[in-house]
């Protein structure tokens, strides 16, 4: 497996929770994307043609066809074999047991997309979220619209690239819970919080009184701008993120 950078190791004791990141690059030649096309279900091929950009369609296949290559690697199973459902409120996971490895919906994964990159969490323990996002203008009524208080409390004050670099870690940590939880805007945004500074390695969400140090956050960046988040629930224990590029 192609595997790159360090390990990002947060505090906490026992067994690690290990993610692994894969940081997936969505271009792609025709061949390729036909092959990855050929791994993909009928639905998700059904899905990638409603597209009206043809960009749009092939980076929905190669992100669902390496999707499907990494999790085969993880069950031992042929990509086109594995059965990708999908949860209530939108959140996929690994359906049909049968008789490859994949009990309680394990490996747990999620994916984000972003132009040309995916991120795709996985872990084998705990069930995860990620998002990744490339740091843009944005308003500032933005975040007082979704944010709760203590986040743009923190935001306030910061100024120009800082800011705009504190908004978006917070907005790839949020959405990171929220993708966890696979609850979609069910939950409002203002329900909980996230700290926004630097440091990636100790941070836990505050979602009502119990909640403390049950979830933990990982930020990360890809070298190239883009930054993002992952979230899993782990409660004193640490997280341990692997990187991977496909
Ligand atoms: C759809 C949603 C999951 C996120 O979408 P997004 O940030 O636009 O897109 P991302 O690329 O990060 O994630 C999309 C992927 O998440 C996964 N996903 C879809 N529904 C999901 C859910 N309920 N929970 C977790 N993951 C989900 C899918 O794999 C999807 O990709 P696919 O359709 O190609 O398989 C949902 O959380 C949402 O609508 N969020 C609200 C956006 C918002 O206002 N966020 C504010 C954060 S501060």
């Amino acid at each position: 497996m192609p595997r790159r950078g360090q390990d990002l190791l947060g505090p906490g004791s026992g067994t690690p929770v290990v993610i692994d990141l894969w940081l997936v690059d969505l271009q792609a030649g025709e061949a390729e994307t036909q092959r990855l096309s050929g791994i993909c279900s009928r639905e998700e091929r059904e899905k990638a043609a409603t597209f009206l950009h043809s960009a749009d369609s092939r980076r929905t296949l190669v992100c669902r066809g390496r999707l499907r290559e990494i999790l085969a690697h993880y069950v031992g199973a042929p990509p086109n074999g594995l059965t990708i459902g999908v949860g209530r409120r939108g959140k996929p996971f690994l359906a049909e047991p049968g008789s490859i490895k994949c009990r309680n919906r394990q490996p747990f994964f999620n994916v984000s997309h972003c132009g040309e990159k995916a991120a795709i969490a996985i872990s084998l323990q705990q069930d995860v979220g990620v998002d990744i996002e490339m740091p843009r203008h944005v308003e500032p009524e933005i975040a007082t619209l979704y944010f709760a208080a203590a986040e743009v409390e923190a935001l306030s004050r910061l100024s120009g690239a800082a800011w705009r670099l504190g908004f978006f870690r917070c907005w790839t940590r949020k959405e990171a819970f929220l993708k966890l939880l696979g609850c979609g805007l069910a939950r409002t945004l203002d329900s909980f919080s996230v700290p926004i500074d630097a440091d990636g390695e100790a941070l836990s969400v505050s979602c009502g009184a119990a909640s403390a140090s049950r979830w933990r956050l990982q930020s990360f960046e890809d070298g190239t701008g883009l930054i993002g988040a992952v979230c899993v629930e782990s409660g004193a224990r640490p997280v341990v993120v692997r990187r991977y590029f496909a």
